[in-house]
This record gives structure tokens, sequence and C-alpha cells, in this order.
């Protein structure tokens, strides 16, 4: 095993390896993987080798400093593989164990092309088409070898949209402490398995993450999967959003296209957590369109088509009116859906503590414009909102 640890030593600390496979488990082992990969990456700016270890129906990846990563590499080849085939810049070398465990070096001319770890490689997505990665690989939207399905794009897509909203609100709150999040109307959860994969792999932040939905098959479904891929701070409970008693402190609420009033279910309960930030995709906002009316509108409210969009505009618009006058700073983003529908605006809010005045009297102005008399969401919070507009 010396000459390995040379050749390891030599190819890693001096950047020559580009990528490497350890494979052949040792008939008498015991481990429960099949492979193991091994690739450099760039996690924050720091040079890592990223192990992933396949199992039978996941992959785990372990993120190590170089020298770490060298001696496990080479206790997996004491220990569980008879082959390696490692790919550098100057060759490719294969490596064989026999079974009394006198390695063989063979060195052959070099097949593989350096990749780019500079600083300066452009990354277009969070999670790249191209890279293993355990949620997706699970979820059947990437195959083993990190390749996005080509039906899955669309998916793909939005999920590394969705964690570029949340890379922008990450720096804007307080991470000192375990971060309590909630991604209400969760359904298969996509989306959360990002926020974990997010925020615990790659940013390397505690959290405590819980998705809320009233189906008793998407929960157990999304148990068996945050199983398999030890996501052990993330679970999946069945209830209702307007009764969730679980957590007394939430930072985050995340509510992704939870249909009509579910929406402001959720927003109220993160009010009154005052969550740090708050991510919520509205969709099917039924509750004001019978309800607004105004007679200069009428061009626009005499087609189904435009009052339905017309009516969630005016929806969200409010939505995001309280949220500035309970001490939020809100800005509507676009989301990539996977329908062309009004559903495509991200509320993205962050705790201020400060109200904004200017709201108040926009949201009194624009309800009066509209008829709109009380909303569900202005009804369970209405007892913060006097204190404001009373003023
Ligand atoms: C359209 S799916 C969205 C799933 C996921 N958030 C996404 O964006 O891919 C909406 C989910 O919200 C759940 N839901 C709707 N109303 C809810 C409520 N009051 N409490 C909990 N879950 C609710 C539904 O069961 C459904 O799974």
């Amino acid at each position: 095993m010396e000459d390995i640890s040379l050749l390891l030593s030599d190819i890693v600390l001096n950047e020559k390896f580009i990528y490497g496979v350890l494979s052949n488990v040792k008939k008498k082992s015991e481990a429960t993987f099949n492979k193991v990969s091994i690739k450099p990456v760039l996690i924050k700016e720091e040079k890592k080798l990223q192990l992933t270890f396949e199992y039978e129906k996941k992959v785990i990846h372990e993120n190590l400093d170089f020298l770490e990563g060298i001696e496990k590499i080479k206790g997996l080849l004491n220990e569980y593989f008879r082959q390696a085939m490692i790919f550098t810049v100057e060759a490719d070398y294969h490596i064989l164990i026999s079974k009394k465990g006198k390695a063989t070096i063979l060195k052959k001319k070099p097949t593989k092309e350096s990749i780019d770890l500079s600083h300066n490689r452009k990354k277009t997505y969070i999670i790249e088409d191209g890279e293993p990665c355990d949620f997706l690989i699970r979820l059947g939207v990437m195959n083993e070898n990190g390749k996005v399905l080509s039906k899955k794009y669309d998916k793909f897509r939005q999920i590394n949209r969705f964690l570029e909203m949340v890379e922008d609100v990450i720096p804007k709150i307080k991470t000192d402490k375990i971060l309590n999040i909630v991604d209400f109307g969760c359904g298969k959860s996509y989306l959360t398995f990002a926020l974990y994969h997010y925020l615990v792999d790659i940013l390397k932040i505690d959290v405590n993450i819980i998705g809320l939905d009233l189906k008793h098959d998407v929960i157990s479904f999304c148990n068996e999967v945050a199983n398999d891929l030890n996501y052990d701070r993330l679970k999946f409970i069945h209830g209702d959003i307007k009764d969730f008693t679980e957590l007394d402190r939430v930072d985050i609420v995340v509510t992704l296209h939870a249909c009509d009033t579910a929406t402001d279910a959720a927003l109220v309960k993160a009010v009154n957590w005052e969550a740090q930030a708050i991510l919520s995709v509205p969709c099917c906002q039924h509750e004001l369109l019978d309800i607004i009316h105004n007679p200069i509108m009428v061009p626009m409210e005499k087609h189904g088509i435009i009052k339905e969009k017309l009516s969630s505009l005016v929806t969200d618009s409010i939505r995001a009116n309280i949220l500035e006058i309970l001490g939020y700073s809100t800005q509507l983003l676009e989301f990539i859906d996977m329908e062309h529908t009004p559903k495509n605006i991200l509320i993205r809010a962050i705790k201020i503590d400060k109200t904004n005045k200017e709201a108040v009297k926009q949201y009194l102005d624009f309800k009066k414009f509209w008829g709109i008399e009380e909303l569900y969401i202005e009804k369970e919070l209405i007892d913060k909102l006097n204190k404001h507009l009373d003023i």
C-alpha cells in the first residue's frame, strides 16, 4: 500500500487528479456499497475530494480535505475493493489488489481531460447536470452518473431556480442557531429535499426541516426517501397547515403551490412565529375571484381568463402588502413553474422588524378600490394588523 500512498499523494496534492473509481468489492468484506467514485470539487472556495458511495438504492457523498481523502481511499482499498481506476492529467492508473493484499499499479496513457476547478469556472446551476446528486438520483431526476433525464429537465431547472432564491436569503438571516424550517404543502417534496441538500450538504448549516402535507401517501413516500438518503434532520408529517403545532420557533417558512387560502394559512403561521424568511409560491387564488369589482376595470373583469389572472395578482399584491405592514421586506419574483400559468410568482419576504407605513395606506386604498371587505389572511391576522391600521 506504500506505493499507492505515494501515488495518491503525488496526484492529489499536485492537482493532477481528474477522477477515480474504486470497484470490485472483496467477497469477504462487509461493504454494503458497490462502488466509490472520487473527484476533486470546490466547496465554498475550498478544494476537497468528493467520495460518492454507491449503494443498491442510494448514493452518499463525503467531502473530505485532500489528506483525509487520501487516507480514506487507502483504507477503502485495504478493506473493501480489489480494483481502482485513477485518471490524471499525466496518466491513467489501473490498480489491482491481490487476494493477499498486494497492490499492482499499471500505468497507461491519459484518456481523460483535466477539469477546471478554478474560481473563475462558470457555474450555471447550484446543482449541475452531470454531477451525481443523491436526492435527484433517488427521485429519478438524474441517472446514477448524474445525467439529468430529458423529461425531468424542467423540474431540474425549477429546483435550481428555487435554490438561487434561497441562496439570496441566507446572508440576510441569522444562522447561528439551528434553523427550523417548515415546508407547508410539500407534496412529493423535490424542493424540500433540494433545500435540505443545499443547506446541509453544500452550506453545512444546521437545520431541522419538516415537510407537511394533507396526503398520507406522499408523507410516507417522503419519509422513506429521507431515510434512504440519511437526511436525518428532515422529516415529513401528515396534517393541515392551520393545525400545525409541532414547533414553537420557525425561522424559514416555505410554501410552494399550496392551493388557495392554504398559502394564507402558511403566511399566518409564519407571521405569528415571526419567521426570519418566507418563500411562497401561491396557487389557485380563488378567494377574490367573485369579489373584486371596480366599474373602471370591467373591460378586464368581463373576460373570465383575464379576471382569473387579475384576481390572482390582486391576491398576491395584498399578501405582499400585509407582510410589509407586519415588518417584512417583500419582493415578488418570477419562479419557473411546471406549467405556464399565473402560478409563477414567488413571494420572498425577509423579517426586518420595520413597518412600511406607506404600505398601510396602499393597503386600505387598494382594498377600497376593489370593493374587498375582509380576506382570510386579514381575518387571521386582524389583531396584529389593527395595531398598524389604527395609526
Ligand atoms: C400542488 S402541490 C405542491 C407540492 C410542492 N410544494 C411543489 O411545489 O412541488 C400542493 C400540495 O399542498 C398540499 N396542501 C394543500 N392544502 C393543504 C393544507 N391545508 N395543509 C397541508 N397541505 C396542503 C396538497 O396536498 C398538495 O400535496
